[in-house]
């Protein structure tokens, strides 16, 4: 069994090359992916259609995303506004830079995760017990011109194209944040307000073939540190939620994006909306790449329920409010767990 080279500790440079997955990436049989118990009907996930959203069927499209996020936390959108092109360019660009040599992507190369343009593998190498089966690029985009130097100089294009998807992706939630906003009976500039000036990054995952895809993830269950991500995905699924104690999996549908709740959104609305747990699973023979993007509040900001959630007893405040900082800051500092950093800020109950 050929065991990844110490100084190149990508998963796509030796995956094609192995039979087995190296033991540094099998899960204990207790945390194994059971793929066959995963529920695969597919229709589980509400897709809603955005076309009307700024039209006379606003009310009806808001109470479709309140049904979403507070039944599922997860829900798929078509006639989002970004451009086919634009989302297609994106994915070819992406998964051109993966296909390069072994030293262009390990030029990029860090484990860490204050790099504001980075490739990686795993979650987080500096504390992943485990090792998952994925690598990935993350980089910052918003502001696009204060990060856009430092992203990867080839493909020649990608600069190009991953700025132009990443200002329409942002145009794309800062209207999903307002219908969000809208949908649990805030202002509409309520969630935009509370994240200060506002942060964005993107990550390209790549999860090549596996050999063993029960025996390990591409990414273990966990649940987004964002407010809210988006999620493309190429025509490969993998991705999976947590739903009434069963994995569903979430097939992917053409010029559609998976949007789902994270944490900072289960602060501000009180818990009204949850941050739901999922997983990326591999497979034998389709390599995937998935590419999420991440919103976020700046560093600055501080999070907290939103006060008009909040009523006596019979709604009383789930979570005290705290810097954003400290949360990041916890985030980083573990590997991907299913259970939540928010646990340490909590409001008290005495
Ligand atoms: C993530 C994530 C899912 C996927 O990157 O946080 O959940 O399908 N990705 O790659
Ligand atoms: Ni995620």
């Amino acid at each position: 069994m050929a065991a990844p080279l110490a100084s190149n500790p990508l998963v796509s440079d030796f995956a094609s090359s192995v039979n087995h997955i190296p033991s540094t990436y099998v899960r204990p049989i207790s945390d194994r992916p059971k793929l066959s118990q995963v529920e695969t009907s597919s229709d589980t996930i509400p897709l809603i259609d955005l076309r009307d959203l700024h039209g006379p069927n606003r009310v009806e499209i808001i109470r479709q995303i309140a049904y979403a996020c507070s039944t599922y936390g997860f829900f798929q959108i078509k006639n989002h506004g970004v451009p086919e092109s634009t989302v297609d360019k994106m994915l070819a660009v992406a998964r051109e830079f993966f296909h390069q040599p072994e030293s262009e992507r390990m030029k990029y190369y860090s484990a860490d995760s204050t790099k504001t343009t980075r490739v990686s593998t795993s979650f987080n190498v500096s504390a992943d017990k485990i090792l998952n089966w994925r690598d990935y690029l993350r980089l910052h985009c918003f502001p696009v011109k204060d990060f856009i130097d430092e992203w990867p100089e080839n493909p020649v294009s990608f600069k190009e194209i991953t700025a132009e998807y990443a200002t329409s992706v942002r145009a794309l939630v800062l209207r999903l944040l307002e219908a969000i906003s809208e949908s649990l009976g805030l202002e509409r500039d309520h969630i935009s307000n509370r994240l200060g000036t506002h942060a964005q990054h993107m990550a390209f995952n790549y999860y090549p073939p596996c050999p063993e895809p029960e025996l390990t993830y591409g990414l273990p269950g966990h649940k987004d540190p964002t407010a809210i991500t988006v999620l493309l995905q190429d025509q490969v699924s993998g991705l999976q939620v947590f739903k009434d104690d069963k994995w569903v999996a979430v097939y992917p549908i053409p010029n559609t994006f998976t949007v789902n709740i994270g944490d900072q959104v289960q602060v501000i609305s009180n818990e009204k909306y949850k941050s739901v747990l999922h997983r990326a699973v591999v497979n034998t023979d389709k390599e995937r790449l998935s590419i999420p993007t991440f919103y976020f509040p700046s560093t600055d900001a501080v999070i907290g329920p939103a006060q008009e959630l909040i009523n006596g007893q019979a709604s009383p405040a789930v979570y005290k409010s705290f810097p954003f900082v400290e949360y990041w800051d916890k985030f980083w500092d573990r590997s991907l767990a299913t259970a939540s950093c928010l646990d340490a800020f909590k409001a008290s109950t005495t």
